[in-house]
């Protein structure tokens, strides 16, 4: 089953080539132009997928050794959430290539694309398991009794993770997207030098919030907190807080695995604490490995490799539709409208 996979839900123009779950081909262009910006410029990512998904479209198949769509079973894209306008884009291409070439067409959500960076067949993780999804837009805490049954514990009250991430970044001056600088400022400075309130420390609290440690952070550094210092001391809060909430609900629900998704999957801190906690727990730990924390549409086509081998009649209407938040308690991989 060759699937053809699109991703433009924020500021990556991303596409994949996938045989079932197996990556034949992949790419992302990733935007710079918003890096002056501080954050995300939607009508520019707009215009910007448009000007670069046909080449990348192009390449992929050609990497693949495909010489044209037609050589696709199924086409996926991500429908939400995201920005809408970047959403649409991806969207709309896929869905005409799809009818254009005969191929299935399939509408994805991104959250459960992200868990399915992860997938390589149906036992690749040993459930129940919970995962962390932490990324520019969310901060989920999830339990999955299998690849299709997957419920939503708890998630962040304002900012997600990657956002405090970004914003401690910009108000430092560092430039975006701030996780992976901060991640790297974090290893030079001493995590203990500044204090920072924890937000919601309670572990038996799935839920979470960064918008009161942001303020924190602002006054800390108004205050002359020397760089390196603020940026691990803010890094420690982050992952403590995330790391104790995760184990909780790992304790909880009895899970046998742990998983991470989502761009802040990539933070040092967090893999190492993971690592180490999971190792004395004995539960199987499944981080990301580079390229698959971040978007891209190898997750995106893994979803619906996984989706295909469960139902292999699924399909999306012609009139999918983009759409920005995601509200429900149950995830699934098709969006349903
Ligand atoms: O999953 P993703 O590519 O896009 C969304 O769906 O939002 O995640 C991007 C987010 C950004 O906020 C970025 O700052 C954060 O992931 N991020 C990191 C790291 N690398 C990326 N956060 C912390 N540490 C990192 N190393
Ligand atoms: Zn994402």
């Amino acid at each position: 089953m060759r699937i053809l996979a699109v991703e433009t839900s924020c500021d990556d123009t991303a596409v994949a080539v996938l045989d079932g779950w197996r990556p034949l081909a992949s790419a992302v262009g990733a935007q710079e132009m918003h890096s002056g910006h501080g954050g995300v410029v939607p009508e520019l990512a707009s215009r910007e997928h448009v000007r670069v998904l046909p080449r990348l479209v192009r390449e992929v198949l050609s990497d693949a050794g495909m010489a044209s769509p037609g050589e696709v079973d199924v086409m996926a894209a991500t429908a939400g959430p995201g920005l809408v306008g970047a959403l649409l884009v991806g969207l709309s291409w896929t869905k005409s290539a799809a009818y254009a070439s005969g191929a299935r067409f399939l509408a994805v959500n991104h959250l459960a694309a992200h868990l399915h960076a992860h997938y390589e067949g149906e036992d690749s993780v040993s459930f129940p398991a919970v995962a962390l999804l932490a990324s520019g837009g969310h901060t989920c805490i999830l339990r999955m009794d299998s690849w299709s049954d997957v419920l939503l514990l708890g998630a962040t009250r304002d900012d997600a993770a990657g956002e405090a991430f970004d914003k401690t970044a910009k108000l430092m001056g560092l430039g975006y997207p701030g996780g992976p600088l901060i991640d790297r400022l974090a290893e030079e400075g001493d995590p203990h030098a500044v204090k920072l309130p924890a937000p919601l420390p309670d572990p038996a609290e799935p839920d979470t919030s960064f918008s009161g440690l942001k303020t924190a952070v602002r006054l800390a550094w108004e205050s002359g907190a020397p760089a390196a210092d603020l940026a691990a001391s803010f890094r420690k809060v982050v992952v403590d807080v995330l790391s104790a909430k995760l184990l909780h609900q790992a304790e909880l629900t009895g899970a046998r695995s742990v998983l991470v998704a989502g761009g802040v999957a990539a933070n040092g801190l967090l893999r190492r604490r993971l690592g180490e906690i999971c190792s004395e727990r004995d539960l199987e730990l499944h981080l990301p490995g580079p390229g698959m924390s971040t978007d891209n549409a190898i997750m995106v086509g893994r979803a619906a490799a996984a989706l295909l081998t469960r139902e292999p009649g699924a399909c999306s209407p012609a009139d999918s539709n983009a759409f920005a938040r995601w509200t429900g308690e149950r995830l699934e991989v098709l969006v349903a409208r």
